[in-house]
């Protein structure tokens, strides 16, 4: 059967200031009311019921994200004691789902970007499900157009094509090159050859456990035995003992850039990074100034601001444009639209004790 897992426990500085008091990216809002933990379970939601849906997250954020999505069994949504990235979280994913259902095929997806629309989503996942079935060692990505160099995402080379289904076409991954250096990125993008991973897979959930097992048998062994203490008393304490252990590392580099069989879907919908606060931007309707906003605001000669303030505050402008303004509890961004993406200068300074 096909199940989906959520990895939703990475950290997130660029969205200061609602991103402080450990409130990561996934669980804010960027377009409407859905938080990106809830769109992506939305997201998937037409696809997989919520029964075999996981979510895998941080200790610190299971009651949120178990709140955030009433619909997920509460068992389902896994705190890790400790933040060790995707490879221990993808490979206990894995673990506990093939504990009740060991031929299962499933979807990781990352909480932390905006996919549009959503059929085209729902089309290219039930395409890679077929595939998993019809290549079932193969790890399937989604690719995406490069837009620019960006040393943040994991490139694809793509080879020769391996078959179509409901439209969307597959072809066997020459290279995986994760996080290159800006050099190599420019090189990348102007080939002409090369996709940005999306930062979702599908595979055979023993496919992806065979894989770290070859090249990290460490963790592969530590996520059998807490999937194995899963339903005993112990659970807790084997959890932090195996995990406290582990090295971390992303499944990027521990197994997307080695493993023998990979398989890339060209992607039919737009993928969104949601890197920064511009997000809001794409996402939601202007007003008549061209300002986006979130909350109650009173604008007055503003034009093309992104606002967003928490309910119960006013937020008034008056003879701006062009500015982020952006509150949450006790502290207020305010900063030009271009420098926006220096945000994290100010969570350092503070850091720095202000
Ligand atoms: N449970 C859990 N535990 N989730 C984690 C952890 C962890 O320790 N670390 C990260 N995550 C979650 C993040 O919240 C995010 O939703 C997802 O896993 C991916 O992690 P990122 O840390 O955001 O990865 P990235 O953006 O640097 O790179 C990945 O995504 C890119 C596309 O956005 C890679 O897959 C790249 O190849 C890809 O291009
Ligand atoms: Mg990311």
């Amino acid at each position: 059967m096909f199940h989906a897992m959520i990895m939703a426990g990475g950290g997130g500085t660029r969205f200061w200031p609602r991103s402080r008091n450990a409130r990561p990216k996934q669980f804010l809002s960027f377009a409407g009311d859905r938080t990106l933990l809830q769109s992506t379970a939305d997201r998937i939601a037409a696809v997989i019921p919520p029964e075999r849906t996981w979510v895998i997250t941080g200790a610190a954020y299971t009651s949120e994200s178990a709140e955030q999505l009433p619909e997920v069994p509460q068992d389902h949504v896994v705190g890790e004691p400790f933040r060790r990235d995707t490879a221990p979280c993808v490979a206990l994913g894995a673990a506990l789902i093939a504990k009740d259902d060991p031929d299962a095929t499933i979807i990781v997806m990352p909480a932390d970007h905006l996919i549009e629309p959503q059929a085209e989503f729902h089309r290219a996942a039930l395409a890679a499900e077929q595939f998993a079935n019809e290549f079932p060692d193969a790890l399937f990505t989604f690719g995406i157009p490069p837009t620019f160099p960006s040393t943040g995402y994991g490139y694809i080379h793509r080879g020769e094509p391996a078959g179509e289904r409901n439209g969307v076409k597959v072809s066997r991954v020459r290279e995986f090159k994760e996080k290159p250096t800006a050099d190599v990125a420019e090189q990348f993008v102007a080939s002409g050859n090369y996709e940005w991973n999306s930062g979702i897979f599908v595979w055979k959930a023993k496919t992806i456990l065979k894989q770290i097992q070859a090249n990290r048998p460490d963790i592969h062994d530590a996520c059998v035995r807490i999937a194995a203490a899963w339903d005993t008393p112990n659970r807790d304490e084997v959890f932090r003992k195996e995990y406290e252990a582990i090295k971390g590392i992303s499944i990027d580099f521990a197994v997307m850039e080695s493993a023998p069989l990979r398989m890339v879907l060209r992607a039919p919908y737009k993928w969104d990074d949601v890197g920064s606060w511009l997000a809001l931007e794409r996402h939601n309707p202007q007003d008549a100034g061209g300002n986006t906003v979130q909350g109650r605001h009173v604008g007055i000669d503003t034009k093309g601001c992104v606002i967003a303030v928490e309910p119960g505050h006013l937020i008034a402008t008056l003879g701006v444009s062009d500015l982020v303004i952006i509150q949450a509890g006790d502290a207020t961004l305010v900063a030009r639209k271009q420098d926006e993406g220096r945000v994290k200068e100010i969570v350092d300074r503070l850091k720095q004790g202000g």
